[in-house]
């Protein structure tokens, strides 16, 4: 068969591994061809392609980021929009495609399968929102990068008496914050699905500086306080309507330091959580994702996405995994409550 492939969206560690994995299993076990085009549903638009075979994925296993390049293109929002994308699909004699992407990248794949195209989408979002997927790779490299700063920033907290407040990614869903928080011992996690009592906030950061210990707190891009103050976006929005966030941190800190008395400082993970080395979780789990997807492929399936339920690798309707965001459930939030202040 001939297999498109490519990447949608922010890039993740773990894209290429997906790549590599069907790359290897389609040509070595199928005999397929498969061609990625670049820089996500613009590549397909413009039908610029890449030959993969395994020469060209050679090495591809730890490296981070996407070797096919990425972009936040919506053909839907483009006039003929569809119609390019299933031209270049015919001329190019493509008979399945592979999109890597998130809810975005995804939600497109679905609206192409409805209309007749074979696809079978593979999750990715360092967030870990998708519905239908336990996990998503990515997921688990950025938590990593967050913990490890956390680790870092207390010892450099507590000898200066200073409060840090550490932004990571997370827009709707607090997933990273709130697992980088419990295994880095936060005095206090934010996340967009609570807005959260700057009251509260300020007591659990005064209990933190009376025990002789910094505050530290980590606070998801998206965390906004219960009275709607200290809101932070730059205003611009990508192709899919997603507006870009990002200094609720900085907000925070100063807030902080004017009501606690001690200073306060923002550290902002950003695309350093996006960047480098996927986790051996990571590897495998995409790697799995890689070998479902080429399985799927070849029992005709389409319309579905793989994914991870429990230990095993599943495939659910597109449609049902990107209908709504997976948020994190309240129960999970009173976990890491335990440990604030
Ligand atoms: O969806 C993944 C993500 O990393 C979000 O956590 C973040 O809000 C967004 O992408 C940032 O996107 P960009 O790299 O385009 O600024």
């Amino acid at each position: 068969m001939r297999i498109g492939i490519l990447t949608g969206g922010g890039d993740c560690p773990g894209l290429n591994a997906v790549i590599r994995a069907v790359v290897r299993k389609g040509v070595e076990q199928h005999g397929d061809e498969v061609l990625g085009f670049r820089d996500g549903w613009r590549g397909v638009l413009d039908g610029e392609t890449v030959p993969l075979d395994r020469t060209a994925v050679r090495g591809l296993l730890p490296r981070g980021g996407t070797v096919l390049g990425t972009s936040r293109t919506n053909p839907f929002a483009l006039e003929g929009g569809a119609e390019r994308v299933r031209a270049t699909l015919e001329r190019l004699g493509i008979e399945a495609l592979v999109p890597i992407g998130g809810e975005d990248t995804l939600g497109v794949a679905a609206r192409l399968g409805d209309a007749g195209v074979q696809v079978v989408g593979v999750p990715k979002t360092i967030d870990n929102d998708l519905e239908g997927t336990d996990y998503t790779f990515g997921f688990d490299t950025a938590v990593g990068v967050a913990m490890e700063a956390i680790d870092r920033l207390h010892t450099t907290g507590d000898s200066h008496h200073r409060t840090l407040v550490v932004e990571v990614m997370g827009r709707h869903a607090g997933w990273i914050a709130l697992h980088a928080g419990m295994a880095g011992g936060a005095t206090v996690v934010l996340l967009p699905e609570r807005p959260f009592d700057l009251d509260a906030v300020v007591a659990h950061c005064l209990r933190r500086f009376e025990s002789g210990y910094s505050p530290i707190l980590v606070v998801s891009e998206g965390a906004r306080p219960a009275d709607g103050g200290l809101v932070t976006s730059t205003g611009s929005t990508d192709a899919f309507g997603h507006v870009r966030l990002g200094g609720i941190g900085a907000a925070l800190a100063q807030v902080i330091e004017e009501r606690t008395g001690r200073e306060a400082r923002a550290v902002v993970l950003g695309h350093v959580q996006r960047g480098g080395t996927p986790s051996q979780f990571d590897r495998v789990l995409a790697t799995r994702f890689g070998l479902a997807a080429v399985d799927a492929v070849h029992d005709g399936a389409t319309g579905v996405m793989v994914a991870l339920r429990g230990t095993d690798i599943v495939r659910v309707p597109i449609a049902e995994a990107t209908a709504r965001l997976k948020l994190v459930p309240l129960e999970r939030y009173a976990e890491a409550e335990v440990f604030f202040g």
